[in-house]
């Protein structure tokens, strides 16, 4: 009872009782709520803002706790010395220093009602919560692998592993759904404005950032236990730009709001008869992590990569303030944002990216099988041949622009072969004639050996009816899959033993888990410089390595599977291509010296620039820039979810 009595003094004095907070309002005082506290924000150039004239006007309100939502320049060194508390862990539920009720009923009140306390997707099928409907379980699990299920949810991410799995709606009849690697709370941004108010709250009382987009990451950094989540999904304008001028660039352009996804961008792009670039998937957020964190596409051949269309960027920085940064202002934080990653820098608000005249495309799509059963098209021998024949041409199409994407996996069925699927082969800029002028020479060979496949062959005028007709729908959410990545660059293909030594160890690899290969390259665009990482502008092969188990593996084969990304297929991927990297978005959460792999020579620069926009740490992710100093309580040492304590270390 005694140590209950001075715990609750103590919160008491550190966060104010749990009471309503009030403002002064005509000489009296009154309960702040809906109808004495306006929103705070101010329409600046046709956008709602947080600026210093309306903290002073909700400061001479007296509103109770408005400090917490301030710039740092306007808070004196009483606050500020209170910072030395925040040197162990982020602030975390059940803390003395957690934020009481009325404090979120504030910051609630402050963003118009855009606060939302998380509930797990999966609660509604968990029959020991109050939030069980049968209805909307089964509309849950019918659609759990698509990716607006999640894109749609506040909180839901298409990595379960890294939330923790605590609350999967396929174990609704058994167990206790939890928050795990889910936020606590989300701001459900309309306005600049609430993302301002969300980190300067976040920053003042220590409390652990996420931002959430779509949910797309790979590597859990869309979650956070514990968090304030600043979910930007409903960010949706699309402005076409038919004449943009200036910064060394004229032409067509587009200025997109952080929730626009890449379906959206093409759709609209179409309409203005322009093409984006963007990547291969609908779902994905195009300002967000995706061109933030570099961003290949079809046209990356062509164009270069997603970050190296950007013109300009809106974004609000670790202090709070909002602001554009391009080639002439902000320059530091214009050229980190555009590869150094997403959630690191700040929020970004909207993007003005380059885009594209209308062209030809043409391509292809196939799919062949072998085996010894009646399944097969060919035999294993042939199907090597005409895989090795494809990869040793990978220089001559990149440097024709192309993007060959394709799947290489065991066969499903557990008979012994495998299957090779061609998502598309696309070719921009060339048409059918010119494309299969190109392929002749892999077609005479493919017929010599035996690989007897016969593609599908098609050509259009304009890039969205191909990506609509011959691009994959991709499955996400899969809470039983480790992912890597690797970076092969045109080195691997200049010396013939190298190359020789690459097939071998792609074809070792192959035995036992998927590929997932681009025959690309990051092209480098003229006068453009940014944080992507080098190792693009050589890459000719991205390929992506997949490690899975079931729910009936044991502890001991899930530790091997996720083990096997790393020091498996990761470190023969690694020893075929030392110096070389890992693409960021889509690579292994224990890549070794994720720095080097990540951005290569760009990382010093990158870190110097996060040392200096937040030196807080306000926005912290796994595997980010500036991440190494922190880490996530009760982990294994083969993998690292979100569902901790982040602590400094
Ligand atoms: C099915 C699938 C297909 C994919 N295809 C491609 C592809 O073709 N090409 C490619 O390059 N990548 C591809 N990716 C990877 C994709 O680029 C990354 O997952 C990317 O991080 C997604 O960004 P998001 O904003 O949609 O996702 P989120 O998970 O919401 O966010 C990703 C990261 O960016 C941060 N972030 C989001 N919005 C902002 C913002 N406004 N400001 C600051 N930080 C922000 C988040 O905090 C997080 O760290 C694919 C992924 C999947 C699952
Ligand atoms: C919030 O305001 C109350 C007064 O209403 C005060 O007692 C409390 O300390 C404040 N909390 C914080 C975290 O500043
Ligand atoms: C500093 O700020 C605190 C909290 O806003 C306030 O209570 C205090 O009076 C301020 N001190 C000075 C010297 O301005
Ligand atoms: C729940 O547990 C029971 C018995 O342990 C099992 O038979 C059933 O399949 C489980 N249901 C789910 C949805 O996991
Ligand atoms: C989020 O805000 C938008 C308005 O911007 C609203 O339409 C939507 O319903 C809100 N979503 C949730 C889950 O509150
Ligand atoms: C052919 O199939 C049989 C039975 O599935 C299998 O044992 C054998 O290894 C297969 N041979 C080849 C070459 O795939
Ligand atoms: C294909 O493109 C080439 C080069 O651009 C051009 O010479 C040729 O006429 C085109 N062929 C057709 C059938 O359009
Ligand atoms: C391989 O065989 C399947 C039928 O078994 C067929 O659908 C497919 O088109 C064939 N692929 C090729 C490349 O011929
Ligand atoms: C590479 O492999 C090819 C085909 O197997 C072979 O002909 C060639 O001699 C090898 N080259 C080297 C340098 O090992």
């Amino acid at each position: 009872m005694a140590v209950l009595g001075r715990t609750l003094l103590l919160v008491s004095a550190l966060m104010g009782l749990a009471s309503a907070q009030t403002i002064r309002k005509n000489g009296q005082v009154v309960a702040a709520d809906e109808s004495t506290v306006a929103v705070a924000a101010e329409n600046v150039n046709n956008e709602l803002v947080l600026t210093d004239g309306v903290l002073a006007q909700l400061k001479s309100l007296e509103l109770a706790n408005v400090s917490l939502f301030d710039f740092p320049e306007n808070l004196n060194s009483t606050y500020n010395d209170k910072r030395p508390l925040f040197t162990g862990c982020k602030t975390f539920p059940g803390d003395l220093l957690w934020p009481l009720q009325p404090v979120w009923k504030v910051f609630d009140l402050l963003t118009g009602g855009a606060l939302i306390k998380t509930v797990p997707i999966g609660a509604v099928c968990y029959t020991n919560t109050d939030h069980y409907d049968a209805d909307k379980c089964q509309e849950v699990l019918d659609h759990w692998t698509e990716s607006a299920t999640h894109a749609d949810d506040p909180t839901s991410v298409m990595s379960p592993l890294f939330q923790g799995k605590t609350c999967m709606p396929q174990k609704g009849d058994n167990g206790t759904c939890e928050l795990g690697g889910f936020p606590s709370y989300a701001i459900n941004v309309s306005t600049v404005a609430q993302i301002q108010l969300a980190i300067n709250f976040a920053r003042n009382t220590n409390i652990r950032l996420v931002v959430k987009n779509t949910g797309h990451d790979f590597l859990g950094k869309s979650a956070g236990a514990g968090a304030l989540s600043i979910w930007t999904h409903n960010l949706k304008a699309i402005e076409y730009i038919e004449h943009h001028s200036g910064c060394g660039y004229s032409g067509p352009a587009m200025k997109l709001g952080a929730g626009v996804e890449v379906g959206e961008l093409y759709a609209a792009a179409d309409k203005y008869g322009v093409a984006a670039v963007g990547g291969e998937c609908k779902g994905v957020g195009v300002t967000g992590g995706y061109t933030q964190g570099g961003g290949h596409s079809p046209h990356s051949s062509i164009y270069g990569m997603g970050a190296d269309q950007v013109l300009s960027v809106d974004i609000v920085l670790p202090n709070g303030r909002f602001i554009t940064a391009d080639k002439k202002h902000n320059t530091d934080i214009f050229w980190a944002v555009r590869g150094g990653g997403g959630s690191t820098f700040g929020v970004v608000t909207s993007m003005t990216v380059k885009v594209h005249p209308k062209t030809v495309y043409s391509g292809l799509t196939f799919y062949i099988t072998t085996g010894n059963d009646s399944l097969a098209n060919v035999t294993t021998p042939e199907f090597i041949a005409g895989l090795e024949a494809y990869w040793r041409r990978f220089p001559e199409y990149a440097a024709e622009g192309h993007y060959g994407y394709s799947s290489l996996y065991p066969r499903f069925d557990g008979q012994s072969g495998y299957t090779w699927e061609f998502h598309p082969w696309l070719a921009p800029g060339m048409n059918l004639t010119d494309f299969k002028k190109t392929l002749a020479p892999l077609l005479a060979e493919w017929k010599a050996v035996g690989f007897n496949v016969k593609p599908e062959f098609w050509e259009y005028d304009n890039f969205y009816e191909p990506w609509t007709s011959h691009f994959p729908t991709e499955a996400v959410a899969n809470s039983d899959l480790r992912t890597g990545s690797r970076l092969i660059p045109a080195k691997n293909w200049e010396d013939p033993a190298l190359l020789n030594q690459t097939i071998a160890t792609l074809e070792d690899i192959m035995q036992t888990g998927a590929l997932i290969m681009y025959n690309m390259v990051g092209k480098k665009q003229a006068g453009v410089d940014n944080a992507v990482h080098p190792v693009w502008r050589e890459n000719l092969f991205y390929v992506i390595v997949g490690s899975s188990w079931t729910d009936d593996s044991t502890p001991a084969e899930i530790e091997e599977a996720n083990k096997a990304i790393t020091w498996n297929a990761g470190a023969k991927l690694r020893s075929i291509s030392q110096g070389a990297g890992s693409y960021l978005n889509e690579a292994d959460i224990a890549e070794p010296n994720f720095q080097q792999s990540f951005w290569g020579t760009n990382y010093d620069r990158l870190l110097s620039i996060k040392k200096q926009v937040d030196p807080w740490d306000t926005f912290w992710a796994p595997t980010a820039v500036g991440s190494e100093g922190w880490y996530i309580t009760r982990q294994e040492s083969w993998l690292e979810t979100q569902n901790g304590r982040l602590c400094r270390k």
